[in-house]
C-alpha cells in the first residue's frame, strides 16, 4: 500500500474531515454507548484528583485486570498527595512489586515530592498546572484534569490514537511528531466540552473493547456509521505504527548465591538502571564473546560449585533478558567486613595500597 504523506497541508484536509463528520452526533451516540456499556472501575467512583492519577500511571502500558489488584492496596498505603510525597522510594516500590515499569512508580513518587515542596501539598487543579509537575505529561495531565475537574481536554494515548486514525482514516504513519501533534489537535476538537471525563473514558472503553488493536469488532461498534473505515478492510490496518525495532537481548547469570547462615545475597540497582532502586540477586552480564562485564555488587567469581538451575527469560518494553540461573553458596572466605573489621584481619601490603586509595569514602 502507497502511503500519503499527512504534513501541514495535511492539517486543513483533518479539518475538511472533521467539518463533514458530524461531531455532535458523534459525542451522543458514543457518550450514550458508555452510558449503557461503561466499564466499572474504582477509579471511576472518585473524583479525587490524586487518586485518578494514581489510576492513570498504574494504567499506562498495563492491563486493566493487573491494575485492579494493585489500585486500593496502593491508596490504602498512601491514601494522599502527602503521604506519598513522605514515603520512603522502597516503600513506593515495594507496593508497586510486581506491576512493571518501577519508572512510573519512581516518577509518581517524584511528581508527589514536587506537588508536596512547589504546590503547597495541593493537587494543581488544571491541565495547565498539572503539566508543571515533575513527570507529568500531556497525556496524563488531560486524563486528571478531565476526569476530575470537567476541563475540556483530551486524553490522547495509543489507544486513542488507533480510534482516531479508524474514526477519521488517517492512513499515514501514527509514530511521527507531525502525526502526534495532528492526534492531539483532533482530541481537542473532538473532546465533549460538557462531559470531557466520560468522553475520554468512552474512547478508551471503545478502545478496548470494540475498536481494539489488530482485529476491531466493527459489527458492534456504536459509530460504525461515522466512521470512514469501520467495516472495511482499513480497520484492520489503520493505523499504521512505524516498524519495531527488534528487542536486544541480553544475558545474564544470576546468581543464587546463599552465605552459610542460608541468607541470599541481593544487590540494590542504581537508580539509574533498568530496575533503579529495586533489589535483585547479582547478575553477571555475558556480552557475546567478550570478558564478563561485572555489575554492582556481585562477587569479582563465580563462586565455585555453582550450578545451574536452568533458563528463565523476561521481556521488557524494549529489551529482553535470558538468565541463567545459577545456585552458589558463598563460601566461608567471602564475607563482607567493616573497616574496623578489616583491621583485624591479616590484610597484605598489596590490598593496603588498594585501601589507601579509598580512604575518606571509606570509614
Ligand atoms: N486506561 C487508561 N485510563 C483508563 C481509565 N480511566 N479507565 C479505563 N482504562 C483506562
Amino acid at each position: 500500500m502507497r502511503l500519503r504523506k499527512w504534513d501541514g497541508a495535511r492539517l486543513m484536509q483533518l479539518d475538511e474531515i472533521l467539518l463533514d463528520m458530524d461531531i455532535k452526533q458523534l459525542r451522543k451516540t458514543l457518550l450514550d454507548w458508555y452510558r449503557v456499556s461503561r466499564r466499572d472501575f474504582p477509579w471511576r467512583h472518585t473524583r479525587d484528583p490524586f487518586r485518578i492519577w494514581v489510576s492513570e500511571v498504574m494504567l499506562q502500558q498495563t492491563r486493566t485486570e493487573t491494575v485492579l489488584r494493585y489500585y486500593e492496596p496502593f491508596l490504602e498505603k498512601f491514601p494522599d498527595v502527602n503521604k506519598l510525597a513522605e514515603a520512603d522510594e522502597q516503600q513506593v516500590l515495594k507496593a508497586w512489586e510486581g506491576l512493571g515499569y518501577y519508572r512510573r512508580a519512581r516518577g509518581l513518587h517524584a511528581g508527589a515530592k514536587d506537588i508536596a515542596e512547589r504546590f503547597h501539598g495541593k493537587m494543581p487543579q488544571s491541565m495547565e498546572e498539572l503539566l508543571r509537575v515533575s513527570g507529568i505529561g500531556m497525556y496524563t495531565a488531560g486524563a486528571v484534569a478531565s476526569i476530575a475537574y470537567g476541563e475540556a481536554v483530551p486524553a490522547v494515548d495509543g489507544n486513542a490514537v488507533r480510534v482516531f486514525s479508524r474514526l477519521t482514516g488517517y492512513d499515514a504513519c501514527v509514530d511521527t511528531t507531525v502525526s502526534r501533534k495532528l492526534m492531539q489537535a483532533l482530541g481537542e476538537k473532538m473532546v465533549d466540552p460538557d462531559l470531557p471525563g466520560d468522553w475520554n473514558q468512552a474512547i478508551m472503553d471503545l478502545g478496548a473493547c470494540i475498536c481494539r488493536n489488530g482485529q476491531p469488532d466493527c459489527a458492534a461498534c456504536p459509530v460504525l456509521s461515522l466512521c470512514r473505515s469501520g467495516g472495511t478492510s482499513m480497520s484492520c490496518v489503520l493505523p499504521i505504527r512505524a516498524q519495531k525495532k527488534e528487542k536486544p537481548v541480553e544475558y545474564y547469570d544470576v546468581l543464587l548465591c546463599f552465605s552459610p547462615d542460608h541468607r541470599y545475597v541481593a544487590v540494590r540497582q542504581r537508580t539509574e538502571n533498568l530496575l533503579g532502586g529495586l533489589w535483585t540477586f547479582p547478575m553477571i552480564k555475558r556480552e557475546g564473546n567478550q570478558e564478563d562485564e561485572h555489575v554492582a555488587g556481585m562477587p569479582a567469581q563465580m563462586p565455585e560449585g555453582g550450578r545451574s538451575l536452568g533458563h528463565a527469560r523476561h521481556v521488557f518494553t524494549h529489551l529482553i533478558w535470558e538468565m541463567n540461573i545459577v545456585e552458589c553458596s558463598l563460601a566461608e572466605d567471602q564475607v563482607r567486613v567493616s573497616r574496623e573489621e578489616l583491621e583485624q584481619l591479616p590484610f597484605p601490603s598489596a590490598m593496603k595500597k588498594a585501601l589507601a586509595l579509598c580512604r575518606g569514602l571509606m570509614k
